[in-house]
């Protein structure tokens, strides 16, 4: 941990956080040398920017650190990997930061994806005083730093055996339940769906579920898409295109980080995870384009397109879920190219039914700078999803609307009184902002963690 919870701050440099408002404030107060110093340096309190202040020694004596607003997840990220090495604390002389997003911000500032290659230095260490919100924030975290972990993995080490692994290592840190379907077993307890898309891989597809919880509390599913690598199948991916699909395990990865953090911060609900782990690979024995497929919930599955893995998989887990009538079930999903197109890698796509849950999810989302948008679920389209020798098509008549018509799809294996949310995500940074490197991410873990705390306090 690159936070410590230390009462005593001895030896530490201190860090004077303002934005340019209180930096405005704060500069006449400040010694005519500081002040002339930082305006060599150019600081005016800009979010992200810093500027070190020698002491009378010409060591470092202090830190201006401009941030956006004190309650930002990110406030201080830009500081643990540029600041030099040591030990520091946050002053009082700055804005007070919320222990929650210290903790978090300099945490996720220091992360680093360093299975192979290791970090070219220690990041800055943070002293922060112990307490409940602090510890808050070095969960969400931690949570954060394995959901990337997990998707910057990859896929060579990050096959379905390994993801169950992970889920296994989740399950036994909070005391959860692990099991696993494996290989053929999926086509003898009924999920020929999963079967079907998972059997070309050398590596055996299979379904894990974690269960966790007292019987008394309302029972919480998520359902995370967990493919392994997505060549495209038959239908193969274009080199651009397959490029970074160690990452459609995306949804996984993030159902895993939100289990893991209800369950570290030991919310009032009885938590069903489930995981359709497999490879979406070619081989002679691959599912083809015009196969159908028979489901767990007994609808047949026209294949238009081998590459439309993610809701044929994640049809038989859906099923499943359902069968033990959860209060509410969450999928997480890299589902479609289309959700990107329509909102970029920043914004996951909210499918719900209830305009109010949408909007309260968009606020929420917001509020806490982990966002997500509201789309319909177009009941009109589903004739575009209609088959002529099956129930459904996995891809639309037309690539218009394509992350609706793939939720619409998936809404076919939910019943309709379920209360049901999908989220289509991208679960990868395409840009660095500071805590935010280039490659995996966590997304809407901490609004949806917001939501449950909220709904089932
Ligand atoms: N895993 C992809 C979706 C994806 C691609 C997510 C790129 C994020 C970035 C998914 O399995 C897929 O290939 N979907 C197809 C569906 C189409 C064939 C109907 C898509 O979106 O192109
Ligand atoms: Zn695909
Ligand atoms: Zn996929």
């Amino acid at each position: 941990m690159t936070v410590q919870l230390k009462t005593s701050v001895a030896r530490a440099t201190p860090i004077i956080a303002v934005d340019r408002a209180a930096f405005k404030a704060l500069a006449p107060k400040l010694p005519k040398a500081t002040q002339n110093w930082l305006a060599t340096c150019g600081f005016s309190g800009a979010p992200d920017s810093f500027a070190l202040v020698p002491g009378a020694d010409g060591k470092l004596g202090q830190v201006f650190a401009g941030i956006g607003h004190v309650a930002h997840p990110f406030a201080l990220a830009a500081l643990p990997k540029a600041l030099p090495e040591g030990q520091y604390h946050l002053s009082d002389e700055g804005l007070a930061i919320p222990a929650e997003q210290a903790a978090m911000s300099w945490e996720l500032g220091a992360y680093q994806f360093d299975l192979y290659k290791p970090r070219s230095r220690p990041a800055a260490v943070l002293l922060l005083a112990p307490g409940a919100e602090a510890e808050r924030g070095l969960a969400l975290a931690t949570a954060i730093s394995a959901t990337r972990d997990l998707v910057n993995t990859p896929a060579e080490h990050m096959g379905p055996e390994e993801l169950a692994q992970a889920a296994a290592l989740v399950a036994k840190q909070h005391g959860a339940k692990f099991k696993q379907i494996v290989g053929d077993a999926l086509l003898k307890q009924n999920f020929p769906a999963i079967h079907a898309v998972g059997r070309a891989a050398t590596r055996a597809p299979r379904l894990i579920e974690l269960n966790w919880g007292s019987a008394k509390h309302p029972l919480v599913s998520l359902v995370g898409k967990g493919v392994c690598f997505d060549t495209g199948g038959l239908d193969l991916k274009s080199a651009e295109g397959m490029r970074q699909m160690k990452k459609d395990m995306g949804g996984a990865a993030n159902a895993l980080g939100l289990a893991a953090l209800i369950m570290a911060l030991k919310l009032p609900v009885r938590l069903q995870v489930l995981i359709p782990a497999v490879e979406n690979a070619v081989a002679g024995n691959a599912y083809r384009p015009g196969d159908v497929i028979k489901t767990r919930k007994g609808l047949h599955i026209e294949i238009g397109n081998t590459d439309a893995e993610g809701r044929v998989v994640l049809s038989d887990a859906l099923a499943y879920a359902s069968e033990h009538k959860p209060e509410l079930i969450i999928d997480l999903a890299t589902l479609t190219g289309a959700a990107r197109v329509a909102l970029g890698a920043q914004l996951p796509a909210l499918f719900t039914k209830h305009m109010d849950t949408g909007r309260e999810l968009v606020d929420l989302g917001l509020k806490l700078d982990d966002p997500l948008w509201h789309m319909p679920l177009w009941a009109p389209y589903q004739e575009g999803i209609a088959s002529s020798i099956g129930d459904i098509v996995n891809t639309g008549r037309s690539a218009l609307a394509g992350a609706i018509n793939a939720a619409l799809f998936l809404e076919y294996f939910v019943p309709e009184q379920q209360d049901w949310l999908h989220i289509d995500l991208f679960a990868w940074n395409d840009q660095a902002r500071a805590g935010r490197p280039v490659g995996g991410e966590a997304q809407t873990i901490r609004t949806l963690l917001a939501y449950l705390e909220e709904r089932f306090a």
